[in-house]
């Protein structure tokens, strides 16, 4: 099965930019879904934006795209990067919420239509997933 990988970023609508809750559902409903379509990935959040990265097979991929660019807890939602990939970063996951590190808060600052954004993408999940082979 052809394996895909979607790295967007999104700003936040109202108070879902802050506050906890608003997280906490997100991520429930999402690995529920994402369990079900065999999804795997990350969502940040920092300054009102979300960076969120999800692994699996095409058609689930578009399935779930078109709820989120429906979904107003969010908007103006840019693809970085949506790329065939021969493995998933994160196997074990269907939706997990991670701290940001500074890498990836810059990436999320930064001026995503620049023509090196998804490159920038790919180091900064690189450096996430060597954060997290260090802290186990
Ligand atoms: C930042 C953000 C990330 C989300 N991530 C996912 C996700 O990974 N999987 C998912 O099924 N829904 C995700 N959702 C929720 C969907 O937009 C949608 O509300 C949910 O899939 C239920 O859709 P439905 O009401 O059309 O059934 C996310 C929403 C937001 C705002």
């Amino acid at each position: 099965m052809a394996l895909f990988r979607i790295v967007y970023v999104s700003e936040a609508t109202g108070s879902v930019g802050s506050g906890l809750m608003p997280l906490i559902d997100i991520i429930g409903v999402s690995e529920q879904n994402n369990r079900r379509d065999h999804l795997t990935g990350v969502l940040m959040r920092h300054d009102g934006r979300f960076l969120q990265v999800l692994e699996g097979a095409r058609a689930d991929l578009n399935r779930v795209m078109a709820r989120l660019s429906r979904d107003r807890r969010h908007e103006n939602l840019r693809i970085v990067s949506d790329q065939s990939v021969p493995e998933r970063l994160f196997p074990n996951w269907a939706m997990a919420r991670l701290e940001t590190t500074p890498e990836a808060e810059a990436f999320m600052a930064s001026d995503l239509m620049q023509h090196d954004a998804a490159a920038h993408a790919d180091r900064v999940l690189a450096g996430l997933v060597e954060g997290m082979a260090d802290a186990v």
